[in-house]
């Protein structure tokens, strides 16, 4: 994921100049803004973003041994079931876990099975143990995965063909759009059954459609732990549970400061940038014309 440092301009000369970084990067204020260097200097993001290789290694102390999939792995302790994952290149489908966010396991989908365990576990809200044994995919646990996508179907709209989240742009992709298609998932077999609500247009960046929205929590996380602004939150209880902003204000009469941070976060259409509406979608440069 983008992380967002703050909120910007462009220079011709600099480029993107970062001129009111949030609080939680411990940046001054000042009147120059800092250019992408400066940024990642002061940050000292040079060893483990731009050059991974000068990244100090892990003591032996803090090394686990644990098994995924019948094959054995090394990993630091203390991290979840799936960052070990994702360390090794092992994919979990997952809706609601966004690696520089902290776990919620709403969305269930990341369920793994852990040897000796009745339960299933949420690979992002659970720690590995040594000697832990886990099994990330077999037909039980796919099975309960095309599910749950087919309730997320069920209680989403399905326009996703004029989805602006279809758009190739530098927040991504919808992730459901994608896990629809990973689990050959044609249709929902639950009816449709969720009530319409308008569409907030009101902020000049982001347009926030609750019709899409799973309610992974996502954005109120990153509004919350990355913008450090506290201005998403859910409101009203059960299926009438909704994201809103401000507690419940147009996005122009919230204390949004347009970072976007939320739109980054969100893994399918329902908040978007506006900038990058009707500019064409994923699949069109793949479409064949024939006579
Ligand atoms: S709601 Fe506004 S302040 Fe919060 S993350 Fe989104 S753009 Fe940033
Ligand atoms: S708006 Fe997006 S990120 Fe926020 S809860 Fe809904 S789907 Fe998740
Ligand atoms: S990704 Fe783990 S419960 Fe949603």
């Amino acid at each position: 994921m983008v992380k967002t440092l703050g909120v910007g301009n462009f220079s011709m000369d600099r480029g993107p100049i970062l001129t009111a970084p949030f609080e939680w990067t411990e940046l001054e204020q000042n009147d120059q803004g800092y250019s992408f260097p400066e940024v990642a200097e002061k940050l000292n993001l040079y060893p483990t973003f731009f050059d991974r290789n000068e990244a100090a290694p892990d003591s032996t102390d803090d090394l686990i041994h644990i098994t995924i999939n019948q094959k054995e792995y090394q990993v630091k302790k203390d991290i979840t079931i799936m960052q070990a994952c994702e360390q090794n290149g092992i994919k979990i489908p997952h809706l609601c876990h966004e690696s520089d966010l902290t776990p919620d396991a709403n969305c269930r989908l990341c369920l793994v099975k852990v040897k000796g365990e009745q339960e299933l576990a949420p690979a992002c809200g659970t720690t590995v143990k040594d000697g832990i044994e886990i099994t990330t995919e077999d037909d039980e646990l796919n099975h309960n995965r095309k599910i749950l996508l087919e309730l997320q179907m069920a209680s989403h709209e399905h326009n996703c063909l004029t989805c602006h989240k279809g758009n190739p742009c530098i927040a991504g992709s919808c992730e459901l759009q994608e896990l629809i298609r990973e689990f050959d998932i044609k249709e929902s077999r639950y009816e449709q059954n969720k009530e319409k609500h308008p569409i907030d247009n009101t902020s000049p960046v982001l347009s926030y459609d609750p019709n899409k929205c799973i309610l992974c929590g996502r954005c109120v996380r990153a509004c919350r732990e990355i913008a450090c602004q506290n201005n998403l939150g859910f409101i009203n209880r059960g299926a009438d549970t909704l994201v809103a902003a401000g507690a419940n204000k147009d996005f122009d009469q919230s204390a949004c400061v347009t970072c976007l941070a939320c739109i980054f976060a969100c893994p399918t259409g329902a908040m978007t940038e506006k900038i990058a509406h009707y500019e064409g979608e994923d699949w069109e440069e793949k479409l064949i014309f024939q006579s």
